[in-house]
């Protein structure tokens, strides 16, 4: 930063003041995180309703279902250069806009392709957001909580599946309209949240605005620390500046190499690991633990599911700045692995054996064994994916890094919610769920392997390290 811009905060800002605008900015986070969410949780519950009102098939209602991915992976795919050039707040603006747009093109449906054409918009919305909320949060945090103000966007993901499941369990399936409508609540939640927040200060430092971005900076930073922070960015913006614009090739050159890896290998374990194919077929799960009504199965999914998941992700909010993203990615994908093979197993046991109907033990253990799943996905892979996505990258590329990332995320989760009933199909339940768990060996390979541990460590921080070169996972953890 150029030497006339003075370093002094301007008025001096208490440590208060900066939690306040910190908070502020977790509740922008939390706002994103509950469009993605909710959307994700509300298809299941309205499925039911159009399909009566629109007597539509399996493949329509499949494209109802999965286009919303499609829509979000081209958006992740053109997000972060966006965000690059026009900054954070506006291409959020412009999710929340795209979301309360498709939610009332849904609502208002009068026929399949308008509501396709609604999906497909909102997945626009989720795309954006979903790329450019926790870049956002991990730009705009104090190191030292960095880790909790993303776990609080997977936390808000979260809430918004449980909300969506509660409506849906509320309403009776015909009011399918309304639970789309409700979707417009959090993208104008998000909208007015971007209004209030100010830009990234290290985006703003990039592209010149060297006032503005000391004002930002002084908005989330408290006066003793300041000028530490103001000099961190500087840094950081200067060295970037001397090696150049960044541009596509450089995401996919040999010095992105090892983060680029990190950042695709932690995208994809978290989808072919199989949350949501196990968030898909938990009803079909239920019922083989003897719960034979659907509302018993849908009040199994809510609590079970849905209430496990928020609630677990509190773990990670609570320790991720504590314990580190390693210990706990490992911690859970061992849930994980243990929770795979127990429901796999049962399947099998179940198609080799006459265990009965109704709540048979082997039922029960798979019940139990869903739980833990879930609960060992939303302290580890849900939240730290996110978290580490957001910061292992150099700000010059961070944007467009970010991008390709959160795109393969929805491109594995599009192929695992696609193909999963096929897989099921051609080798039957147990074998699939024992693949699942054989994802979770390779995964915590991976990640023991190639994942550095962040914690405690600034974004400019973590870059030194990169640059030091030598194993990720031998960084020393005196940060
Ligand atoms: C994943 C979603 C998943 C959700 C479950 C997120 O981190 O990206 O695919 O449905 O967690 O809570």
């Amino acid at each position: 930063m150029s030497a006339e811009v003075s370093v002094e905060p301007v008025k001096g800002r208490s440590k208060r003041s900066a939690a306040r605008w910190v908070l502020m900015i977790a509740a922008l986070t939390f706002c994103a995180g509950l469009l993605f969410g909710y959307d994700q949780g509300v298809i299941a519950g309205a499925l039911k309703g159009i399909g009566n009102e629109f007597d539509v098939g399996n493949t329509a209602k499949q494209i109802i279902t999965s286009w919303v991915t499609l829509g979000a992976l081209f958006a992740a795919l053109v997000a972060g250069s966006l965000a690059d050039r026009v900054g954070r707040r506006p291409v959020l603006f412009g999710a929340g806009a795209l979301f309360i747009l498709g939610a009332i093109i849904q609502g208002v449906a009068v026929g399949v392709p308008m509501l396709v054409a609604g999906r497909v918009i909102t997945g626009f919305g989720i795309g954006f957001a979903s790329t450019i909320a926790p870049l956002y949060a991990a730009e705009m945090a104090p190191k030292k909580s960095r880790g909790r103000m993303v776990s609080t966007y997977q936390l808000a993901i979260t809430v918004g599946i449980f909300c969506a499941y509660l409506i849906a369990d509320v309403l009776q399936a015909s009011h399918w309209r309304e639970m789309f409508l409700l979707a417009a609540v959090p993208g104008v939640l998000l909208i007015i949240g971007v209004m209030i927040v100010p830009e990234s200060a290290r985006w703003l430092a990039k592209v010149g605005r060297r006032k503005d971005a000391v004002a930002s900076l002084d908005k989330t930073t408290s006066a003793d620390h300041l000028s530490e922070q103001v000099a961190a960015v500087e840094a950081e913006v200067e060295r970037e500046q001397a090696e150049g614009e960044a541009g596509w090739s450089e995401v996919f050159g040999s010095g992105m190499r090892r983060a680029l890896i990190v950042g695709l290998g932690l995208a994809v374990f978290q989808q072919i690991t199989g949350i949501n194919a196990i968030i898909y077929y938990a009803n079909e799960i239920f019922a083989q633990a003897g719960l034979v009504s659907t509302e018993a199965q849908n009040t199994a999914t809510l609590y079970c599911i849905g209430l496990v998941n928020v609630l677990s992700t509190f773990v990670a909010v609570a320790y991720v700045d504590r314990f580190g993203r390693k210990p706990l990615l490992q911690l859970g994908l061992v849930g994980m692995f243990v929770s795979l093979c127990a429901v796999g197993g049962g399947f099998i046991l179940e198609s080799t054996h006459d265990v009965g109907a109704g709540a048979s033990i082997v039922g029960i253990i798979t019940m139990v064994s869903l739980v833990v799943f879930i609960a060992s996905f939303a302290f580890s892979l849900g939240p730290v994916v996110w978290i580490l996505i957001s910061e292992i990258f150099p700000s010059r590329v961070r944007g467009r890094a970010v991008s390709v990332a959160t795109a393969a995320n929805w491109g594995a989760a599009f192929l695992i919610t696609e193909f999963f009933l096929t897989i099921v199909k051609a080798i039957g339940e147990g074998p699939t769920f024992l693949l699942l768990a054989l994802m979770c060996v390779f995964g915590f390979i991976f990640v023991w392997r190639y994942v550095p541990e962040t914690k405690g460590r600034s974004l400019e921080e973590i870059q030194q390290q990169w640059a030091k070169g030598g194993s990720a996972s031998s960084w020393d953890e005196s940060a």
